[in-house]
C-alpha cells in the first residue's frame, strides 16, 4: 500500500523554521517507528506571492486537495501589508480552508503543568486546563456576501455579512458533539442570539442537533459572556462550539490562558474523502511572528503538536500522537524553554532547533 501523503506548506515568518523541526520529527517516525509518509513541500502566503504573484498557486491548491493531510506553518508579514487585499498572504490560507471545505476547526487550549506559572492568570485557575474550541471555519462573516467597500452619497461604507445556513451550523455542531462524546460530554455553544438573527438560528440548530446526543450536557452562552467566563473560570468548559469570527477571538483568548500561544496546535477538518480520512489541514494557532523570524527564537512546539493532531485525526495513530505529546510535555518538565516560555531574567533560552533536539531525544527515550 502507498504511504499516506503529506503536503508541507511552511509559509512565512517563523513558519519555515518551526516546520524544519517538524520535518525532523516526521523523519524520526519513519526511521524509528516505520511510519512513513510521502512528503511534498510547496509555497503559501507571502512566499507564494513572491514566487508566483499569488498567495496560493492553483497547482498547490490542487495538490492540497489530493493529499491525505496538509501541514501549514504560518502566513503573513509586514512586507505584504501594502498588497492588494485579493493577494494578501492570508487569502492563501482562507482559500485552502474554503476550497477544501474545512468547516470544523479544532483548537485545543491545554495548560501544560510545567507552564502553569506562566499564564497571566492565577495558577489554580489554569492548572490542568484542557478545553477544546470548535470554530466554524468556512462561512460566517469571513465569507458572507455582500462584502466590500462601496460609495454611498459622499462617503465610503465597509460591508461584511454574517451568514449561516442551517446545514452549515448542523455539520459543525455534529463535529463538536462527536468530540464532546469522546471527552467529558459537555458542550457550550456561543453566539449572540440577543442581537443577531444568525445567532438565533445557530442556537436553534445546535439545540436540535443536541437531541441526537442525549448524553452530552449542552449549554448556550452569549459570546461576550463566554469571553468573560473563559477568563474567570475556564475549567468550567469542556468543548465550546462557535462561529468563525467569535471562534477567531475566543480561541486566541483561550490560547493565552495557557501561558503561550507558542504551544497550541489546531486541526481543520472537512468531509471524509474516499479513503475515509477527513480532508484536513493542521497548523499552529500562532502567526508568522515576523519580529523574531529567522533568528532561531521561535517555539516549534505548536507546529510539532499539530503533527500530533494529524497522527490522531488523519492517520488513526492515536498512540503515536500521544507519544509525541508526551515527549513535548517531558521536554517542558525537564525545563527546556524557548524564549516565549521564559520569564526569568538572565536565563538563556533554547533555540528553535535545540527545542527540536530535545523533543527528538525524548522520543528516543520513549522507545
Ligand atoms: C487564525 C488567523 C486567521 C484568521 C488569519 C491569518 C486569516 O487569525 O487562523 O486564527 O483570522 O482566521
Ligand atoms: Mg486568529
Amino acid at each position: 500500500m502507498a504511504n499516506p501523503s503529506l503536503l508541507i506548506l511552511p509559509g512565512d515568518g517563523i513558519g519555515p523554521e518551526v516546520m524544519t523541526e517538524v520535518s525532523r520529527i516526521i523523519d524520526w517516525f519513519g526511521t524509528k517507528r516505520g511510519i512513513r509518509f510521502d512528503v511534498s513541500e510547496d509555497l503559501v502566503g507571502g512566499a507564494a506571492y513572491d514566487a508566483h504573484g499569488t498567495p496560493l498557486h492553483d497547482d498547490t491548491m490542487a495538490k492540497a486537495q489530493e493529499v491525505d493531510a496538509v501541514l501549514l506553518g504560518a502566513v503573513g508579514g509586514p512586507k505584504y501589508d501594502a498588497l492588494d487585499f485579493s493577494v494578501k498572504p492570508e487569502r492563501g490560507l482562507l482559500r485552502l480552508r474554503k476550497e477544501m471545505d474545512l468547516f470544523a476547526n479544532l483548537r485545543p487550549a491545554q495548560c501544560f503543568d510545567a507552564l502553569s506559572d506562566f499564564s497571566s492568570l492565577k495558577k489554580d485557575v489554569v492548572s490542568g486546563l484542557d478545553i477544546m474550541i470548535v470554530r466554524e471555519l468556512t462561512s460566517g462573516v469571513y465569507f458572507g456576501e455582500p462584502r466590500g467597500i462601496i460609495e454611498e452619497g459622499n462617503e465610503r461604507v465597509g460591508i461584511n455579512t454574517q451568514r449561516y445556513t442551517e446545514s452549515e451550523i448542523d455539520r459543525v455542531a455534529r463535529s463538536a458533539f462527536d468530540l464532546a462524546m469522546k471527552r467529558n460530554k459537555k458542550l457550550c455553544s456561543m453566539e449572540k442570539a440577543n442581537v443577531m438573527e444568525s445567532g438565533i438560528l445557530w442556537r436553534e440548530v445546535v439545540t436540535e442537533v443536541g437531541k441526537d446526543y442525549p448524553e452530552v450536557e449542552l449549554s448556550h452562552m452569549y459570546a461576550d459572556a463566554g469571553a468573560m467566563q473563559l477568563t474567570r473560570w475556564p475549567k468550567q468548559f469542556d468543548v465550546i462550539v462557535t462561529d468563525n469570527l467569535f471562534g477567531d477571538l475566543l480561541s486566541d483568548l483561550a490560547a493565552m490562558l495557557t501561558g503561550s500561544l507558542g504551544m497550541l496546535p489546531s486541526a481543520s477538518l472537512g468531509k471524509p474523502m474516499e479513503n475515509g480520512r477527513p480532508k484536513a489541514l493542521y497548523e499552529p494557532v500562532h502567526g508568522s511572528a515576523p519580529d523574531i523570524a529567522g533568528q532561531g527564537k521561535a517555539n516549534p512546539c505548536a507546529c510539532i503538536l499539530s503533527l500530533a493532531m494529524a497522527l490522531r485525526y488523519s492517520f488513526d495513530l492515536g498512540d503515536e500522537a500521544t507519544r509525541l505529546e508526551e515527549a513535548v510535555e517531558q521536554v517542558l518538565a525537564d525545563g527546556v524553554r524557548t524564549a516565549d516560555l521564559l520569564n526569568v531574567e538572565g536565563a538563556t533560552p533554547a533555540t528553535t532547533s535545540q527545542m527540536g533536539d530535545a523533543v527528538l531525544a525524548a522520543l528516543d527515550a520513549s522507545l
